[in-house]
């Protein structure tokens, strides 16, 4: 299989499909050419019997650090049309096994994409952070769904109302991620568990986790669609204008004259 963008790279092994984010000098920020080739990847995999399992992972010390604010400025669409929700809905609807390793900064949809994984391992130097409130917009992908759900409302409010960076530990306790590793590891690892999972019996494998997710994430495509509605009108705010423009001078945001 081959990926329609340079900065999404693949390889196929053992009837694996490792997906990397290639974009380290803007620390591994979605564009939406990325976006879609991963949308396209993930639709290809669902269909070629020669894939199994698909590892996501990043470059080492960087995961993504989320959606590339100058593309979000600029008003690239995340509408129900755009490349973000194609990959979302095809990361959504993927009937196989998706195995995650995370090595340094998971931002935004870096961490929520995690739950949306079947399993994800992170390296002990990995930092976490879904700052959508600081950017003046909304949770998306199903977090303010799934968060409270997976590691219930308190915590929840924690993470998505102060949009603080926590460590691999942390998004372990709560259930983000599966395991921590020493750093450097986490790749290793995940080949570990894709190989363990890719000798098993796929029909078993697949109806394994269709069962797995039947419950927690039935009406997970309906908070998607909610939560796109918001977050594309707050694009258009002032509020995240300020925040993005302040990203770029490397200052910080001002919002007091917001009300
Ligand atoms: N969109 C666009 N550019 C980004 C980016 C993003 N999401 N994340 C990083 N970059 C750019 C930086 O502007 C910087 O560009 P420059 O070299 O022209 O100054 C370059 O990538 C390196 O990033 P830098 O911030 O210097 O790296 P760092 O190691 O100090 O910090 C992060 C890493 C991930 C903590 C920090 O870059 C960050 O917070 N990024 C924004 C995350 C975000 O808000 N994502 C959107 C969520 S909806």
């Amino acid at each position: 299989m081959q990926s329609t963008c340079a900065e999404i790279q693949v390889s196929q092994y053992e009837r694996i499909l490792e997906i990397s984010i290639h974009r380290p000098e803007r620390k591994n920020a979605l564009t939406m050419d990325m976006y879609s080739a991963m949308a396209e990847l993930l639709r290809e995999a669902s269909e070629n019997p020669e894939v199994r399992v698909v590892i996501v992972t990043g470059t080492k010390g960087v995961f993504t650090s989320g959606n590339d604010l100058a593309d979000f400025l600029g008003g690239s669409a995340s509408g129900e049309e755009s490349p973000v929700f194609q990959f979302m809905r095809a990361l959504y609807d993927f009937p196989k096994p998706v195995i995650a390793a995370v090595s340094g900064y998971a931002v935004g949809i870096g961490t929520t994409m995690l739950l949306h994984c079947d399993l994800s391992i992170a390296d002990d130097d990995a930092v976490f952070q879904m700052p959508f409130v600081n950017l003046g917009l909304c949770p998306e992908y199903a977090s303010s769904y799934l968060l409270p759900r997976i590691m219930g409302h308190a915590k929840a409010s924690e993470l998505l109302l102060l949009g603080k960076k926590f460590d691999a530990q942390t998004a372990a306790n709560v259930n983000i991620c599966n395991e921590v590793v020493y750093a450097g590891e986490a790749l290793e690892r995940a080949r570990e568990y894709a190989r363990e999972v890719a000798t098993k019996a796929p029909e078993a494998v697949r109806l394994t986790k269709k069962l797995l997710r039947q419950g927690t994430y039935a009406s997970g495509l309906e908070f998607i669609s909610e939560e796109a509605g918001h977050f594309q009108n707050r694009l258009q705010s002032g509020e995240f204008r300020e925040a993005a423009t302040a990203f770029m001078e490397k200052r910080p945001a001002d919002f007091s004259k917001f009300s």
